[in-house]
C-alpha cells in the first residue's frame, strides 16, 4: 500500500498538518473537521490524554493537568509536572505530533507513519533534536526537519520558474523569524536567517494582561495578581480576554474588554470590569514589540547583501501579521505591499507537505513532469567554532553559510613544548562560550614546539543533515590527525527517549499475546493502532515469530495485509494466532 508522508508544523500555539493530494498540498483537517490544532495537552486523570480545541477549552477548568505552548521549552531541560508525575517537553510534543498524524491517517485512509515537521529555523540543534525526539517518541518516522521560513516560501514558490528573491517575515505565537531566500524553477536557496526566539503573539496577549490589571487596579483597587484563591479561573479568562480582544483589534477600530466578575462588593453584589480599547491605544502599547522585528530583519538583508527594494516578494506569515500595525510596519520598512494571496496560518504545513517531494517523487512521475521534485539548500543558523587560549571562541564557520560545507582554520600551540591540544567546539553568536553552546571536545597529541610554531589545522565539515558535524584536527609536524563526529547534543538520552516511547505506545497501544501454533513461541507484544496488518508482519519477522508464509489470525479470521490494527477491532488482552 502506498504510504503518504504528512507535512506537520508543531507550533507554539497552533499545529496543523497536510499532504500532497493530487499533486496539491492540502490541509488536513482534525477529527474535530478543524484546520489548525491547539498545541495543548490535557493529562486526564488515568491513562487518557486529550489533545488540541477540547484541552484548550479544559484549561480553566484543569489548569494543574493542562499544558500549552510546550514548543517554547523543546531543547531544554524543562520539565512538566502533571500530578506525580514529571514530563520532558519532547514527551508533552509528541501527543500533538501524535494527534496530528493518527487524525490525518483517519482521515486519507492510509498509514502514515512518515513524517517532516518544521522548527523556526533560528532554533539551535539542541532545540531541532528535541522535536525529532518528539516525533520518534510518537513512534513516527521522521524523514525531516524543515525550517519554517523555508516551508513558507516552499508552499508559495513550488510552481515558480522564475528566480525570485523572498523574504518571510513569520510572527507567530511564539517565536519571530525571517529569512531570504532565493527561488525558482524548483531551486529554494535560503540566503540568510535572522530572528527572536522569545517573541511572539504570546507576549502581546501578556501586555494586554498587564495593561487590563492596571486598569482594573485603577479603577476598582483590586491587585488580581494578588488576590488569593479561587483566582486561576479568574487570570484565565483574563488571558482569554487579552486574545479575543486583539483579535478583534486587527478587524475592528475598537473592542470592548469584558470581565464579568471581578470579586463581590461589601454588599454581595458581584463588580464586574468593562474598558473599551481603541486600536490606536493597543498600537501604542504593543509597539516595542513591532520595532522589535527590525533589528533581525536587517540582519538577514545585510547577511544576504541585499537591499529591501532587492525583494520580490514579502511572505507574511503567523497569526500575528494579521495585526494591522504589524502588516503596516513591514509595508513601511520596503515601501511595498506584501503578498496577499497566502494564509499565514495555513501556508506553513502546506509548504511542509511540499517538502515530502523532495525525495518522494517517483521516476515516472519526473520523467512525465507530474510532479517535480523540490531541491532545498539550507544554512547553519548559529556560528560555530573552538575556543582558544584568551578565553574567546574563534569562528570557523559563520552563521548563514549555505550547507553541505567543509571549511578549515589553522591554530598554533598557545604553551611552550606542550605535547597535547584540546580542541573544544561551540555553537554561538557570541565572542565568549555561551551556556548552551557546547558542543564537545576531543584532544589530539602534537609535537612539542615552543609557542605559536605548531600548526594545528582545525576542519569542520556539516552535511545535508543538520545536527552532524564532522571535526578534524590535524598537526602538521607530527601528521597526527583525529575526526570525531559531534552530534547535536539531544537531551533526551536514548534509554529515556526509549520510556517516553513506551509510555506513549502503552498509552495508544494495544497489547496482546502472540502465538505462534506451529512453534508455540509466544510473545507478549503492543500493537500500534496506525499500523497496518502488513506492517505487524514486517515487524514479527523481523522479531522472529513469524516466518514466511505464515499468516496471522484474530479470532479465526485471517486478518488482512492492507488493514489497519484500528479497524480489526482488536482488544486489549486478546491473543492473535500465526498459522
Ligand atoms: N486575527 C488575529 N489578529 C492578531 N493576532 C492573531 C490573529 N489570529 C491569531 N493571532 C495570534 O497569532 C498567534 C498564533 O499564530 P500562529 O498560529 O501562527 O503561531 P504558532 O505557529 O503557534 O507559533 P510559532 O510559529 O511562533 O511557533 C497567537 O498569538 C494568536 O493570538
Ligand atoms: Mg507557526
Amino acid at each position: 500500500m502506498q504510504r503518504e508522508v504528512i507535512g506537520i508544523d508543531f507550533g507554539t500555539t497552533n499545529s496543523g498538518a497536510a499532504f500532497i493530494e493530487f499533486d496539491e498540498p492540502t490541509i488536513i483537517e482534525n477529527s474535530e473537521n478543524e484546520r489548525v490544532t491547539p498545541s495543548v495537552v490535557y493529562f486526564k486523570d488515568g491513562k487518557d490524554v486529550v489533545v488540541g480545541s477540547a484541552a484548550k477549552r479544559n484549561t480553566i477548568a484543569n489548569p494543574d493537568r493542562t499544558v500549552a505552548s510546550i514548543k517554547r521549552h523543546m531543547g531544554t531541560d524543562h520539565e512538566v509536572r502533571i500530578g506525580n508525575e514529571s514530563y520532558p517537553p519532547e514527551y508533552v510534543a509528541a501527543h500533538i505530533i501524535k494527534k496530528l498524524v493518527s487524525d490525518a491517517e483517519k482521515r486519507i485512509g492510509t498509514p502514515a507513519p512518515d513524517v517532516i515537521i518544521t522548527v523556526p529555523a533560528y532554533f539551535m540543534d539542541s532545540q531541532r533534536q528535541a522535536v525529532k525526539d518528539a516525533g520518534e517518541i510518537a513512534g513516527l518516522n521522521v524523514r525531516g526537519i524543515l525550517n519554517e521560513p523555508t516551508a513558507a516560501a516552499l508552499a508559495f514558490g513550488f510552481q515558480e520558474d522564475d528566480e525570485r528573491k523572498i523574504l518571510v517575515y513569520d510572527f507567530g505565537g511564539g517565536t519571530f523569524d525571517v529569512s531570504v531566500l532565493t527561488i525558482g524553477g524548483g531551486f529554494f536557496d535560503v540566503d540568510a536567517t535572522s530572528g527572536d526566539n522569545h517573541l511572539g503573539g504570546d507576549d502581546i496577549d501578556s501586555r494586554l494582561e498587564e495593561f487590563i490589571v492596571d486598569k482594573i487596579k485603577e479603577k476598582h483597587k483590586i491587585d488580581l495578581t494578588k488576590k488569593k484563591g479561587g483566582n486561576r479561573a479568574l487570570l484565565q479568562s483574563l488571558r482569554e480576554e487579552a486574545e479575543r480582544v486583539k483579535i478583534q483589534l486587527s478587524d475592528k477600530e475598537r473592542a470592548t474588554i469584558h470581565l464579568p466578575y471581578l470579586s463581590k462588593n461589601g454588599r454581595g453584589t458581584p463588580i464586574a470590569f468593562s474598558y473599551t480599547l481603541t486600536r490606536q491605544e493597543f498600537n501604542e502599547l504593543i509597539y516595542d514589540f513591532i520595532e522589535r522585528t527590525r533589528k533581525p530583519m536587517q540582519q538577514a538583508l545585510d547577511d544576504a547583501a541585499l537591499h529591501p527594494d532587492e525583494i520580490d516578494d514579502i511572505l507574511l506569515v503567523g497569526g500575528t501579521t494579521y495585526i494591522p500595525a504589524v502588516q503596516e510596519f513591514v509595508r513601511d520598512f520596503f515601501g511595498k505591499e506584501p503578498e496577499h494571496r497566502i494564509d499565514p496560518i495555513e501556508v506553513v504545513s502546506l509548504g511542509a507537505a511540499v517538502a515530502t517531494l523532495k525525495d518522494g517523487v517517483k521516476e515516472k512521475e519526473r520523467s512525465e513532469g507530474i510532479r517535480r521534485p523540490v531541491e532545498i539548500s539550507d544554512v547553519i543558523s548559529r556560528s560555530i567554532g573552538v575556543s582558544v587560549a584568551d578565553g574567546t571562541v574563534s569562528k570557523i564557520i559563520t552563521r548563514n553559510t549555505k550547507i553541505p560545507i567543509t571549511q578549515t582554520k589553522p591554530f598554533t600551540n598557545a604553551g611552550d613544548y606542550v605535547d597535547e591540544v584540546i580542541i573544544e567546539v561551540h555553537q554561538g553568536e557570541s565572542l565568549y562560550p555561551e551556556e548552551d553552546g557546547y558542543l564537545g571536545e576531543f584532544w589530539i597529541d602534537i609535537e612539542p614546539k615552543p609557542v605559536g610554531e605548531s600548526r594545528i589545522d582545525v576542519t569542520f565539515e556539516i552535511g545535508e543533515e543538520f545536527g552532524i558535524l564532522h571535526v578534524t584536527a590535524k598537526d602538521h609536524d607530527s601528521g597526527n590527525e583525529r575526526t570525531v563526529k559531534m552530534e547535536a547534543v539531544g537531551r533526551l538520552t536514548k534509554g529515556k527517549k526509549n520510556k517516553w516511547m513506551r509510555k506513549m505506545l502503552k498509552t495508544h497501544a494495544i497489547e496482546v499475546i502472540v502465538e505462534n501454533i506451529d512453534t508455540r513461541d509466544i510473545l507478549n507484544y503492543y500493537l500500534n493502532p496506525s499500523a497496518s496488518i502488513g506492517d505487524v508482519r514486517k515487524d514479527l519477522m523481523k522479531k522472529g515469530i513469524l516466518s514466511e508464509g505464515m499468516s496471522i489470525f484474530y479470532d479465526d479470521e485471517e486478518l488482512d495485509d492492507k488493514t489497519l490494527v484500528r479497524d480489526t477491532g482488536i482488544e486489549d488482552g486478546s491473543a492473535l494466532e500465526l498459522r
